[in-house]
Order: C-alpha cells, then structure tokens, then sequence
C-alpha cells in the first residue's frame, strides 16, 4: 500500500463518522451515463448527494460498455489530476487496485456492514486483497430482448420462447416492413449481443469455459462456430442504417414501434420507461430464448481515487455510503433498469421486469449459473475484452465466416493473454 492510499485509508476511518455532517466538498463524477433513462438515474444519485451537501461535477463519457470513460480515465490519472469518483465495471477495478490508486472503503463497509449483503460474485470485484476498493450500485445484465408489444400484436405474434421462434418472429416482422431487429453497429453492442447469443447457443458451462475460462478448445468449438452463424442470422435481420448507432436510438425504434425487438442489457428499460412506456402493455422483457435459467451480469460501481484532504475524503465516504443505502438503491436502480446491488432491497418497487430480475439473479446466484459478462468486463481483462470484440464485430461486418471467426477468436484471445 502507498503513502497516499495509506493516508486515505485512516482519515477516511477518522471522518468516517463525521462524514454526513462534515462539510464535504463536491464530488467530481466519471461516468458513461449519457442517454435519456441513463440521466434520469444519474439525478436520482446526484439528488440524494446534494441532500447530504455534496456537489456534482459532471464528468461524462459517452459510449456504453465505458471503454472511451476508461480511456479518458487513464489520460486523467497519467496528467496527476484522477477524478474523485469513477463509474466502473469489473476487471478495471481490479486493475485500478493493482495500481494503488484507489481509496480504501473498508472503515464505512464495515460499520454499514457490507460484507452480509454484497453477493460474493460482485464483492469478488468490489474488493481488493481484501480491502473494499468500490462502492456496487447496481446488477445489470446482459441476455435480455426487448420488443415491442404494438409490432408483435399487430401481426399475432407470442412472445417467442425457443431460438427458432425468436428467428420466425423476427422474419414475419421484416416480411410486414418492421426492422426485425434493433441494432446499433459498435463493437460493444455486438459484444452484448454475443454475450447471450454464445450462452444461448452453447449454455452455462460452455459460455463460463469460453469466456471465463478461455479454453481454446472451447473458443475454437462447434458451439461457437454455431454462435457466430446465430449472430449472421441476426445481422439479416437489423436495418441498412445500424452502423455507429448508438444502443438508446435503436432502443428508440423498439419504443417508436419501427422495429420488433432489441437484443441489449436491462439499462435499456431505463429508455422505455424514461418514453413513459409500461412493460406488459407497451414493451415486453425477456431473456433470450435458449438462455433462461441464466443471467450475464455486469455490476456498475463507484471507484473513488485515493485522493488528499479531509474533506475530500469525507465527501467520498459519504458517497459511498449514500449509494450503499437500501432506499437509494431501490430508487436508483427502478430508474436505471438494472436490480440492487444489495440483496435485502425489498421488490416491491420495481416493476414486472425488475422482479423477473431479481428472481432471475437470486436463482442464478444459487444455482451457479450467474456469469460474468464479457462485453462488460465481467469476464475477463480489458485486454481480452478488445481482443474478442475486434473478431466479434469484424465477422458482424462481414470480414469472415463463422468457422473463420471461430479461428480467429482462439488466436486473439491467445494473444491477448
Ligand atoms: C453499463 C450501464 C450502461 C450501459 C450503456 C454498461 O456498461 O454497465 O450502466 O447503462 O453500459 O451505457
């Protein structure tokens, strides 16, 4: 531990207790929450940290998966000047950690008692070399499908339950002129939609041996050459304008009724329900078929740089602390679309989606089948994160074939490494 994570680490345990009435200074935010659901939510969080006294600079980044937050980040913290607060997803905090470059939470984690309602999978990221190092505010997931309920009535569609179904449904949709399916052409999205395409495709164990484990064997299978194929059945189905759009616009197509479905996390209910939409009536959310029975998680929390000064670390404790609290996390994350990061937030005010989430994500917790995401850094190091976006999008677009990307997966992931 250095000089300044160690100072950080005892003002933060001496202020702690003061740290609500202390006059805490303004908290400088990093983060990638930049759509119209995402600053809905983001206000919730900013709302509650001004109650407290503490003021928000905003520091926002766009672009989902944070990979442009990230770069700026770096840039920041290379120039001396790292933001006090940093919306983060899995690995990089490890990263960051390695670096001792954050500050230590265990003062406030533990006189609010973290450990008992942190699930072990998130605090396998929220803590390092056993210290807490980040704040969890929430649990997104990845394989879910969002479709619009006009389009499927319109042409006496169900709810499709099994892979053919979901083809069959988006075929009849672009037969009667809808875009079969929403898409924003960034590797990111791809990535996303690769995430429960391979689980639904090859199941639990081969996902968790490809992307976890990053078994060539597995990278280079039939399963996954089957997966790639699954995404060219996709790619026939999205508009000749998805290129560079981003996520919230096609989730505007589904909401606007132009297109049938969207493969994308939970953090697109954010948009639907910002559109004044209501799921059951106006949208409907489901894991993709093939992948019910698991979730891919990614979980956002709040890094806070180690930085000097009393107040500044109060404030910092106390932004922590605030993200910590059960009624902040239900009315964030019934904002966000995502379900609390703690497992004592009782459902009840969250809508059919978010319940289905938190049943999802309890019963996926227990039955080992709660995967980390690997378009959301919940799998695997940057590193190897870029390595497969670069072959998932290059295929998308046509570069290969799907035996060709499978071959291509297992050498940059090795190269990666
Ligand atoms: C984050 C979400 C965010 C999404 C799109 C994901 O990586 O975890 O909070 O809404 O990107 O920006």
């Amino acid at each position: 531990m250095n000089t300044v994570m160690r100072t950080c680490v005892s003002a933060i345990a001496l202020t702690f207790g003061l740290a609500v009435a202390a006059q805490a200074e303004d908290v400088e935010v990093l983060h990638w929450w930049t759509s119209g659901g995402e600053a809905a939510a983001l206000n919730v969080l900013k709302s509650d940290l001004e109650t407290q006294g503490i003021g928000w600079i905003d520091m926002p980044v766009a672009g989902g998966g944070g990979e442009a937050a990230m770069t700026t980040l770096r840039a920041r913290v290379t120039a001396g000047d790292p933001p006090t607060a940093v919306q983060m997803l899995g690995f990089d905090i490890q990263d960051w950690a390695a670096e001792d470059a954050l500050a230590n939470l265990d003062a406030v984690a533990t006189a609010e008692g973290w450990d008992a309602v942190v699930p072990a999978a998130l605090q396998a990221f929220s803590k390092y070399d056993g210290n807490w190092i980040a704040a969890p505010v929430n649990v997104h997931s990845t394989n879910w499908v969002w479709a619009s309920k006009a389009v499927l009535d319109q042409l006496g569609l169900a709810q499709p339950t099994t892979w053919d179904e979901f083809v069959a449904a988006m075929q009849a949709a672009q037969d009667a002129g809808f875009v079969g399916l929403a898409h924003g052409g960034q590797a990111w999205q791809e990535a996303t939609m690769f995430d429960g395409v391979v689980l639904s495709t090859g199941g639990p164990d081969f996902y968790r041996q490809a992307f976890i484990d990053l078994d060539p064997a597995a990278l280079g299978s039939d399963p996954m050459v089957e997966a790639f194929r699954r995404m060219e059945t996709l790619r026939s189905f999205v508009d000749d304008n998805f290129s560079g759009r981003d996520w919230n616009l096609a989730s505007a197509m589904v909401i606007n009724d132009e297109a049938a479905f969207q493969i994308m996390g939970d953090w697109a209910k954010g948009e639907f329900l910002n559109a004044g939409e209501v799921p059951g009536t106006d949208f409907l959310c489901f894991r993709l078929p093939g992948s019910e029975g698991s979730v891919t998680f990614n979980a956002d929390q709040f890094a806070l740089f180690a930085v000097e000064g009393e107040a500044a670390q109060a404030a910092q404790a106390a932004m922590a602390s605030a993200i910590m609290s059960p009624s902040f996390q239900s009315a964030f994350n019934v904002v966000k679309g995502s379900v609390p990061a703690r497992t004592d937030v009782p459902p009840d005010a969250f809508d059919a989606c978010g319940q289905q989430g938190m049943i999802d994500l309890a019963a996926a917790s227990a039955g080992g089948t709660l995967l980390g995401s690997m378009a959301h850094g919940h799998a695997n190091r940057a590193a190897v994160k870029n390595a497969i976006y670069d072959v998932v999008t290059a295929h998308f677009n046509g570069e290969y074939d799907a035996a060709t990307a499978a071959q291509e997966l297992v050498a940059a992931v090795e190269a990666a490494m």
